[in-house]
């Protein structure tokens, strides 16, 4: 891979740092899944305990499904608020400060049953999807802006590696015999604490991201150090040389706030792309299979649906490995129309699966392998591409913003999914997942003609390519490729 010389030891620390947050965001998705029914026999004893009757049904579905959707409720609002703190704090010193947030979720839903009050694991819920709306924030920004650029896509990756690693952590320690049980569950919810301390003893250590001391806070000595630390070597001209054009730039484009970047026609382009490619990560249906596959396993015929969906969380974290080591060698277009393409022929494998099975038993093992590749595809691409690519589309003055857009958006599509899915799945019965084949082919469709490659460009080729491009319509992604100089896809 080219650029590995330029790996240095505190660059690994700073992205290893950086993307405890991201671990969070995955393991505070995946908790729910397997300790639902232990969580819900203790919905069940406070409601008993406090009007001495059982729950009735309908309020806890009810109360479930807050539980679970009111993460990315916090999420929306946490990803929508990056801009406020990344400029104003330093991309550091943001992540550093939101650990707060995990510490007091942790405390409200590690408390909330000896406190007898499931409020308390609602709200623990919300505030820790902030905490997460903001990661998917600051760490993104964060990476982006430290590494070399040939290695932006491999680094950026590792965004969605925490991800996955904390999806199938929380797997793990939600089985039963380890602390999805009756006692334990509380510490399964306030482990988030672990990696918040974990972090916020390492930050400190890592320097600040260069871009931000140069070009938003004018600091060209600060600038210089963090990046001689960053690259391990005093040439590091190339770096603040790419810099110092982007801050010249910046003086005519200043930071773009988030009305100005919705109305300024020659961000059309770049956010239209950011914001399609986070609704063809949600809307893939990839968290139906996160938040539901326990259950979708089991509708499936699956005998042992808990184990079923830890192979998921495992073949998850193969597959980003995989797409780490080729995102850079194959680039981002063909990276993302290969998982959109393998993800909706898998959805119809499963459905043709899940539609046969009463007939045919053996069909559960075709569910199970459909499901697999279903995840391997979306890690392929659809996985950590979107999370990444915003912050190459856009040039330092609007890109807090139009991260801050694209998170929204996805976690919209997010709350949709997680809201919807079990509503829709007993409407439509084993054929819910052709809407999500539908979807991907009209994704694949939009990637194919209009979403430009990234690979190996600099922050500011990638914004000229937008530019000289006219403001008021964009380019397609063959026109946006050629004139970079490089063969169409
Ligand atoms: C991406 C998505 C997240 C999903 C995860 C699955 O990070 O943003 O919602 O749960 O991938 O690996």
């Amino acid at each position: 891979m080219e650029g590995l010389d330029q790996v240095t030891p505190v660059l690994l620390l700073s992205v290893g740092a950086a993307v405890l947050g991201s671990l969070q965001f995955g393991y505070n998705t995946g908790v729910i899944n397997a300790p639902q029914e232990t969580i819900e026999g203790f919905y069940n004893d406070t409601w008993l305990w406090r009007y001495q009757e059982h729950i009735p049904p309908s309020s806890l579905t009810a109360l479930w499904s807050l539980s679970v959707a009111i993460f990315p409720i916090g999420g929306m609002l946490g990803s929508s608020s990056v801009g406020m703190f990344v400029n104003r704090f330093g991309r550091k010193n943001s992540m550093l400060a939101s650990n707060l947030l995990a510490v007091v979720s942790a405390l409200l839903m590690g408390l909330s049953h000896v406190c007898g009050s499931f409020e308390m694991l609602i709200v623990g819920r919300c505030v820790v999807g902030v905490f997460c709306g903001l990661c998917t924030g600051f760490v993104p920004m964060y990476v982006e802006e430290i590494s070399p650029t040939p290695l932006r896509g491999a680094l950026g990756t590792l965004h969605q590696l925490g991800v996955v690693l904390g999806i199938l952590l929380a797997q793990v320690l939600g089985v039963e015999w380890v602390l999805g049980g009756s006692s334990l569950w509380p510490l399964l919810l306030a482990f988030p604490v672990v990696p918040a301390v974990l972090q916020c003893a390492l930050l400190p250590l890592c320097p600040e991201s260069p871009r931000h001391l140069y070009i938003i806070c004018s600091k060209e000595t600060e600038a210089h150090e963090a990046l001689v630390r960053l690259r391990g070597t005093e040439q590091v001209s190339e770096d603040l040389q790419e810099m110092r054009e982007e801050s010249r730039r910046m003086q005519r484009e200043q930071t773009v706030s988030i009305p100005e970047l919705l109305r300024a026609p020659q961000y059309r382009h770049p956010l239209m792309v950011s914001v399609v490619m986070q609704l063809s990560q949600q809307l893939s249906g990839i968290n139906a299979v996160f938040y539901y596959s326990t259950g979708i396993f089991q509708r499936a015929g699956v005998a042992q649906p808990v184990y079923a969906t830890i192979g998921a969380g495992v073949v998850n974290t193969v597959f980003t490995i995989v797409s780490l080591f080729v995102v850079e060698r194959m680039g981002r277009r063909p990276l993302h129309l290969i998982g959109l393409m393998g993800m909706a022929v898998s959805a119809v494998f499963l459905t043709v699966a899940m539609a046969l099975t009463d007939q045919l038993s053996w069909m559960s093992y075709v569910s199970i392998a459909a499901i697999f590749s279903f995840v391997a595809f979306f890690e392929i691409g659809p996985g950590p591409i979107p999370w990444f690519i915003v912050a190459e589309l856009f040039s330092q003055g609007p890109r807090p913003s139009a991260m801050a857009v694209a998170g929204f958006s996805n976690w919209s599509a997010n709350f949709l999914v997680g809201m919807c899915f079990q509503y829709v799945e007993k409407l439509c019965g084993p054929y819910v997942f052709i809407i999500f084949s539908v979807l991907l082919l009209f994704f694949f469709t939009f990637t194919f003609f209009k979403v430009p490659e990234t690979k190996g460009r600099s922050f500011e080729e990638i914004s000229a390519g937008f530019r000289s491009r006219g403001s008021d319509k964009y380019s397609s992604a063959e026109e946006f490729n050629s004139l970079q100089g490089e063969e169409p896809l």
